[in-house]
């Protein structure tokens, strides 16, 4: 789906994209701004960038030097517009390097967070900004000497120009990341930039994204039909209700058991869609072929192809009960996209084969709706709220698309799965009773291979260990694992220990992401 789908503004931002892992968070962090942007890769046709109407560009970061051969240089257009320019990271040192300024390639690479000083606190782009602020720098080449016409607004130990800008043609650049949250104050920075020099009023709402998404999904879908596949999660639920604004009764959701779902969760949320949501839902029970096809597997990945497979046989076989079906929508979001390398992206190496439902086969017939595709978690729990969508959904913790398979480390059996569901159970509840469960990203019980030693009354025991895992996040990109309280995790292991048959040893995950990952797999 063209990134467009997500207009409706009267004022608007460009961001030109040099390769960086960031691009779609500074987009985010200029959506929070209540500003209309869109991402370009940096070499877009002038007329696409153009029809935008920008009032100013961004230069996102990227993986390159300026002194590679190749290295991607400013676009022609772009000064000659004569419109504000913010520059991050390699986007300040490209400006630089081609306005007549120094760039040194250092072999030294700065990485984590710095200290800046602020020369001039009451310049546009600090404005109400302590003279000290805490950044987050990520870089190996810096800008040794300003451009002609330019000054240096702040610097840090490391990097002396850490920012620098030309009032007279409003040209600036940060070395610093402004859009990651390890930047705290770095959104009023691209506030002060968006209001403050390019003249931004911030009246753009993210409810003008619901109107311009659904009816992007009507130009796309036509009058052709659509199948939808709904999990109960908030992405597939808000996914499924913009289609059903676009479509109407021409979409059919097809909520899949894959005999890999949380305790009680089938019948759970058949209640929920029924009593909520006015879609059409086909319900597929198709646990015994999903366990059928996992049998002997242990191969993550290998997990998620054939639960990528299976899903998409399920698909085929409920749309051809409904006729020509040609589009299968999907709720993916930005941090689905980068993190399994998909279609467009070019920056972030593949971590897991994670797209919603797992890995896709490739000679799929159809074709995928996505209007999520360009969204974070938050931003997609506020139009679900928006839709009227009930809190129980809205607020979930995320469920990976082949669910329990990622969370048994091993051979997924039925009685592996029992016994995992019972553990899981309790770390659910118990986290809900403690009333932690709005504060923590995920929390989840995981079924290790290993066997340890144990003693319950006089009998020595041999049996499964079962690991605990909580993470607070913001976007799921990142994580640290929650610090749950003492006797929570208490009752949590001895319950555990005592319900759940075979298991006579809980651990708490203590990694954050990274290095680690939220799932086990
Ligand atoms: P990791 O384990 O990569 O997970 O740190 C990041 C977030 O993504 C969720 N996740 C998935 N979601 N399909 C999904 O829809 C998947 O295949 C999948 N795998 C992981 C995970 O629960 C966490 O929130």
């Amino acid at each position: 789906m063209p990134e467009a789908s997500l207009a409706n503004h009267e004022e608007a931002v460009a961001i030109l994209d040099f390769g960086s892992q960031y691009s779609q968070l500074i987009a985010r962090r200029v959506r929070e701004c209540g500003v209309y942007c869109q991402v370009f890769r940096h070499n877009a046709e002038q007329s696409a960038v153009e029809s935008l109407a920008p009032m100013g560009f961004i230069l996102s970061g990227g993986p390159a030097s300026v002194y590679e051969p190749n290295a991607p240089s400013l676009p022609s257009y772009l000064l000659e517009l004569g419109k504000p320019v913010l520059g991050i990271c390699y986007g300040m040192q490209v400006l630089a390097h081609e306005l007549g300024g120094q760039v040194i390639a250092s072999t030294q690479r700065e990485y984590g967070p710095a200290a800046l000083t602020v020369v001039d606190a009451s310049h546009t782009l600090f404005r109400n900004l302590p003279a000290n602020l805490r950044v987050w720098m990520s870089h190996e080449d810096q800008v040794q000497r300003c451009p002609p016409g330019f000054r240096v607004l702040a610097s840090s130990d490391n990097a002396p120009i850490a920012a620098c800008g030309d009032e007279q043609r409003h040209i600036y650049g940060l070395q610093f990341h402004p859009e990651v949250i390890h930047t705290p104050r770095g959104i009023d920075i691209l506030r002060n930039f968006l209001f403050g020099v390019c003249g931004c009023h911030g009246t753009w709402q993210p409810a003008s994204l619901i109107a311009n998404t659904v009816a992007a999904i009507a130009t796309q879908v036509g009058s052709a039909k659509a199948i939808c596949g709904l999990s109960g999660g908030v992405d597939s639920t808000v996914a499924a209700t913009l289609a059903h604004r676009a479509i109407g009764e021409r979409l059919a959701c097809i909520f899949v058991n894959h005999g890999l779902l949380r305790q009680d969760e089938a019948r759970h949320n058949l209640a929920l869609f029924r009593k909520h949501l006015g879609l059409r839902v086909v319900y597929a029970d198709a646990s015994a072929r999903f366990l059928r096809a996992l049998r002997g597997v242990i191969d993550p990945e290998e997990k998620r192809r054939i639960i990528g497979r299976e899903f998409i046989q399920v698909f085929e076989e409920e749309a051809q009960k409904l006729g020509s079906v040609r589009f299968l929508v999907q709720g993916t979001l930005y941090p689905d996209v980068i993190e399994s390398n998909a279609a467009d992206t070019r920056a972030a190496a593949r971590i897991k084969t994670h797209h919603n439902v797992g890995g896709l086969p490739e000679d799929m017939q159809f074709e995928l709706v996505e209007p999520l595709r360009y969204l974070f978690k938050d931003e997609v729990r506020r139009i679900g709220k928006e839709l009227g969508l009930p809190d129980e959904i809205v607020y979930r913790q995320p469920f990976p698309g082949p669910g329990l398979a990622v969370r048994i480390i091993g051979e997924d059996t039925a009685e592996r799965l029992e016994c995992l569901r019972a553990a899981d159970a309790i770390v659910t509840s118990e986290v809900a009773s403690a009333g932690l469960s709005r504060g923590i990203w995920q929390y989840f019980a995981v079924l290790t291979p290993v066997q340890t030693v144990g003693v319950m009354g006089d009998g020595r025991t041999y049996g499964n260990v079962v690991a605990v895992r909580a993470v607070v996040s913001e976007d799921g990109i990142t994580a640290d694992w929650a610090r749950l309280p003492g006797d929570l995790l208490s009752r949590i292991s001895s319950r555990i220990v005592n319900e759940v048959a075979g298991v006579n040893r809980v651990v708490y995950d203590i990694t954050s992401k990274p290095p680690s990952t939220i799932e086990w797999e």
